[in-house]
């Protein structure tokens, strides 16, 4: 059997790819396509309710989001970790981020203009983040797929924090009320748009899903997170703003209404309500880290020269 047949028969076995297998070079692009760009996200996605931390109701709340808002830092630097076991350089892929050359998810481009806002995310977009991540702890490449092991129960807390935190609000004033569903109103559709264009028109899927790297597609996870927010919603008290979300008993899923994907396209090219403050800001903080940097290579290079 020669590597790439092994490496098929690996994969047909639902067994592991690991750092130092074979792989197709096509297969080491676009884990470190897939990766690389997940780990953006995870950096990225501080920004949007870390500008909420100074702002937080109470000191309870303020804690909550701040280990939350830690933990997507982990997740970060756990996943440019995974990348490096395929060859990347993490200062080559924050360079490709910060040039625009990678990308990072969409929905991290959107204002957060109240504090309802940080449990819409919990609720929406870090659900939409559980039903993406869950299957890729099954992912084929080995390094990735335990990350997400203990990514996803951080997730899970990232979701239940921010449910917790609306119910609290549906039970306080008219006003809170009205921010929830206002909140809802501004992050339902984009929370969609997070699994990624129609299967249709992806240009990935096919091949990763042959590579299990996905195990499902863009449009069955959608369909999967429409069918578990609807009845959360309910619970809620708040509506989905969508008037063709509806229960098809044919097809045993929810029906719901056609996404804007000229705007999601806008946004994924980046020209969103946000793109710019976040990529500035995440070039700043770089460039502020410049000398950490710096400082860390110089002792590393003196303790290297004294063990000589
Ligand atoms: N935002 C930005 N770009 C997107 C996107 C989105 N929501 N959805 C798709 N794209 C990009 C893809 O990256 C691809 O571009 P590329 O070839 O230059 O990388 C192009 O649009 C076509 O999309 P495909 O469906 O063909 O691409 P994939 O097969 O890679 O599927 C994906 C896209 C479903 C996002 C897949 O990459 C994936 O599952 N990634 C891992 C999970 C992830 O990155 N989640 C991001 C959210 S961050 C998060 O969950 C943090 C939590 O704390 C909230």
């Amino acid at each position: 059997m020669d590597l790439e047949q092994h490496f098929d028969a690996t994969i047909a076995r639902d067994q592991r790819i690991e750092p130092r297998d074979w792989m197709p070079e096509g297969y080491r692009k676009t884990m470190i396509r897939q990766v690389a760009q997940h780990a953006h996200s995870e950096i990225i996605g501080m920004q949007p309710e870390g500008d909420w931390i100074t702002r937080a109701p109470s000191l309870r709340r303020k804690a909550v989001l701040l280990a939350k808002v830690q933990d997507e830092a982990g997740h970060g630097l756990y996943l440019y970790s995974a990348a490096e076991t395929l060859g990347a350089d993490r200062t080559d892929l924050t360079e490709r981020l910060i040039e625009g050359r990678q990308k990072y998810s969409s929905i991290f481009n959107y204002p957060t203009l109240t504090f309802a806002d940080v449990g819409v995310i919990g609720w929406l977009v870090d659900g939409a983040a559980i039903c993406n991540q869950v299957p890729l702890c099954r992912s084929s490449y080995g390094p990735y797929a335990r990350a997400m092991i203990r990514i996803c129960k951080e997730e899970s807390f990232h979701q239940r924090q921010g449910y917790e935190l609306l119910m609290t609000m549906m039970s306080g004033t008219q006003a809170q009320r009205d921010m929830v569903q206002d909140a809802t109103n501004r992050w339902w559709w984009p929370s969609l748009m997070m699994f990624g264009p129609p299967d249709a028109e992806s240009a990935n899927t096919a091949q990763s899903m042959a590579w299990k790297i996905k195990r499902h597609t863009n449009d069955e996870l959608r369909q999967r997170f429409v069918d578990m927010s609807v009845p959360q919603a309910e619970k809620l008290g708040v509506t989905l703003p969508d008037p063709e979300l509806k229960w098809n008993a044919e097809r045993g899923h929810h029906d719901f209404g056609e996404i804007d994907w000229v705007h999601f396209k806008q946004v994924v090219s980046g020209n969103g309500p946000c793109n710019a403050i976040r990529v500035s800001r995440r070039r700043k903080a770089h460039e502020d880290g410049e000398w950490v940097r710096e400082a860390a290579a110089a002792y590393a290079a003196k303790r290297k020269e004294a063990a000589a």
